[in-house]
């Protein structure tokens, strides 16, 4: 058995849990900091590490009471330390360090994007009552989807991730959120279009899908083999083409995108919202299905805060079922930041011996 408290602090949502074995949670906190920065339009870096600052403490005390244990009953302490923003990874790191010389308690770095993987699995696994090491068939292709992140994954076990695909530009969220600024929406920009896409018509604007990489698909295919950038995304087109749609050709150049409501009057909001997100759909899924095919997937996951998304995880769970294959999809409370899926991932890293100490440090890019 094991007792592993989770801290996460990556980007804007400080999180702290207890979770047991890797897949029972016996208490878990976040703390979101989207309305502190709602008002600049996205994550000020300063803002939000002195935030977690804040934040951290008590919410670490509300985990350890909640589960019923104390510093002495852990394991481990298993924190984000990589990837993220690094002012607010210093403030977690630092809280663990702090934690592990008080208990004497190991620490253990986690990749968050990894954790996002784990994160995806850990309802199913609590249901079933089986560790993710033999209770689940491997390997899955996992693809990761929020405001930092879009990437595929061949996942062979619950830490051994290797990257096949990954946006070359800006990530699918955000996306949304640049979409939103431009139709005056607000932040963050996924729920909202999310909602207004249902009302609107997709196929009113026909959004470029971009396909970068298709080149080396086709080499990477011809010798049977699938690397880094084989399924890689673009979203940067797709975004500077809504501009133009809702702006008009020169996109309204020189002014400020949150502060400007949609200037054309036969610009429908519902419409616009529907079809940027058909394509990102079509995007997101039609490369993760590829992905699945070509390196013979036993199993799909899709995470991330944008796998909240209701148009994504319709798509995907059709074309999963139509492939006869399982797809683990985090509940919301487990799609957007937590700290449950460190905590999990920490059983595995505890299990294989892979623990670090005080001289754990935080890095902003994990490769
Ligand atoms: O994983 P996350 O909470 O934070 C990181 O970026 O790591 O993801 C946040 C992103 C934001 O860009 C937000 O707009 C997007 O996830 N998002 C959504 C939805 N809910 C959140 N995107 C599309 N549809 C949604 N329903
Ligand atoms: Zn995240």
């Amino acid at each position: 058995m094991t007792l592993i408290l989770g801290i996460e602090t990556s980007c804007d949502e400080t999180a702290t849990a207890v979770v047991r074995d890797g897949r029972t949670v016996l208490a878990e906190h976040v703390a979101s900091q989207i309305d502190l920065h709602a008002r600049f339009g996205g994550v000020i870096p300063e803002v939000a590490s002195r935030s977690h600052l804040e934040a951290i403490f008590p919410l670490l005390e509300d985990s350890l009471r909640e589960a019923g244990v104390t510093l002495a009953d852990l394991d481990a302490i298993a924190v984000t330390n990589t990837p993220g923003l690094i002012g607010c990874l210093l403030v977690g790191v630092n809280a663990a360090k702090g934690l592990s010389m008080a208990s004497g308690k190991p620490i253990i770095g986690i990749n968050h994007v990894h954790a996002h993987i784990y994160g995806a699995l850990m309802d199913d696994l609590e249901t079933r009552g089986v560790d993710a090491t033999d209770g689940i068939e491997w390997p899955l292709v996992s693809l990761v989807v929020s405001g930092g992140h879009t990437s595929l994954y061949e996942s062979t076990a619950p830490d051994a991730h290797r990257l096949v695909g990954r946006t070359i530009d800006d990530a699918a969220g955000e996306a949304y959120d640049k979409v939103s600024a431009v139709l005056g929406l607000g932040y963050p920009g996924g729920p909202v279009l999310d909602k207004l896409a249902a009302q609107g018509n997709g196929k009113a604007y026909d959004f470029p899908r971009s396909r970068p990489g298709a080149q080396r698909r086709r080499q990477g295919t011809a010798t049977g083999g699938a690397g880094a950038g084989h399924f890689d995304f673009s979203f940067s087109g797709l975004k500077t083409s809504v501009l133009y749609a809702v702006r008009g050709q020169d996109g309204g150049r020189g002014k400020p995108l949150r502060k400007h409501a949609p200037p054309r009057p036969d610009i429908v909001p519902a419409d616009v919202a529907a079809s940027f997100q058909a394509a990102v759909v079509d995007v997101l899924s039609d490369r993760l299905m590829e992905a699945a095919d070509v390196l013979g997937a036993a199993g799909l996951v899709v995470c991330g805060g944008v796998a909240a998304n209701s148009g994504l995880r319709a798509r995907v769970t059709a074309e999963a079922e139509a492939r006869g294959l399982p797809l683990y999809l985090p509940p919301m409370r487990l799609a957007t930041d937590n700290a449950v899926m460190i905590a999990g991932l920490g059983h595995h890293a505890l299990l294989a011996g892979r623990v670090d100490d005080l001289a754990l440090d935080a890095a902003p890019r994990a490769d």
